[in-house]
């Protein structure tokens, strides 16, 4: 067991140290660039009235409506004029402290390869569209690119505490499934959902999901789901006030006294909740008895 967990932590032939490889643009094929603009122009007519404006507005800046799938070089240098982050490829999926460790140092790494046509809506590992699509918009708008770098050194934290679990959870329900309270409306902002053309529908449009105010102890208590869409979403007021409550709370007696307590279903509605919408969960149980 050690000894796999050994193997498992060095990066593969040809990556350096840091897990990083070249993205090597001039290796995709007319077809890899062909899925993107697929992918691309398939999300950019659903998300306006759906994203949100910090969303919506790092998509124009960093110009990624350009044809093809973006150079990452070409890509960093937008970023980093902007917020100073900087776009890295990796292989695959990485060791958690050498994700944490690029993040605290304001590097998104990103899967260099892209989903097969035949899987435009399904696939296991995150691929190019869903880390660029998805998350580097994001990271334009300077509150989430702080928000981002601090959860990276939140991360390697919660590992020394043994809270890795807990904290995840955060990421999940804020960077991959976050909805947020704009003057106009409910807008998600979670990569997962804005670079899913079936969730963005379903994650504000759906009766089924339950939709509850954000409350951080309350989402490091809730477990989720990877294998379909979500049965809770939770909405934060602004980038502001999420950043705020992150940095300013001191997370060590945040785990202590929530390993003590249950977790919390996927579907669960508690008392305390705040609630935006309680959904009937009639997706997720007409899925169940499939
Ligand atoms: N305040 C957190 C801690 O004490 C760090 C953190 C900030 C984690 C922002 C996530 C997001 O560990
Ligand atoms: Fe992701």
């Amino acid at each position: 067991m050690a000894e796999e967990t050994h193997i498992d932590t060095r990066p593969p032939e040809g990556a350096n140290p840091d897990w990083t490889v070249p993205q090597d643009w001039s290796a995709y094929s007319e077809t890899d660039h062909r899925t993107w603009d697929t992918l691309f122009a398939r999300q950019a007519k659903l998300l306006p009235g759906r994203a949100s404006q910090s969303y919506l507005r790092g998509l124009d800046v960093l110009k990624l409506s350009k044809p093809g799938i973006p150079d990452f070089e070409e890509l960093s240098d937008r970023l980093m004029a902007l917020t100073g982050w900087q776009v890295v490829a990796v292989p695959g999926l990485v060791p958690d402290d050498v994700f944490f460790d690029h993040m605290a140092n304001r590097r998104f790494v990103a899967g260099n390869f892209i989903r097969r046509p035949d899987q435009l809506d399904y696939l296991q590992e995150p691929d190019v569209f869903h880390d660029v699509f998805g998350h580097v918009p994001m990271l334009a708008d300077p509150r989430f690119a702080d928000y981002l770098e601090a959860y990276g050194r939140g991360g390697l934290r919660a590992l020394e505490l043994g809270a890795l679990k807990q904290l995840a959870r955060l990421y999940w329900y804020t960077v991959e499934f976050g909805l947020i309270d704009e003057p106009e409306g409910l807008r998600i902002y979670g990569s997962g959902i804005v670079s899913s053309y079936s969730e963005s529908t379903f994650a504000l449009d759906d009766p089924s999901p339950n939709r509850i105010r954000f409350d951080l102890e309350r989402v490091m208590r809730t477990d989720y789901r990877i294998d379909d869409f979500q049965q809770s979403y939770f909405v934060i007021p602004s980038f502001d006030e999420l950043l705020r409550v992150t940095i300013e709370t001191d997370f060590e007696p945040v785990y202590e006294r929530i390993v003590g307590k249950p977790d919390i279903a996927i579907d669960a509605i508690l008392p305390e909740d705040d609630v935006i919408t309680r959904g009937t969960q009639r997706y997720a149980r007409e899925k169940a008895a499939e």
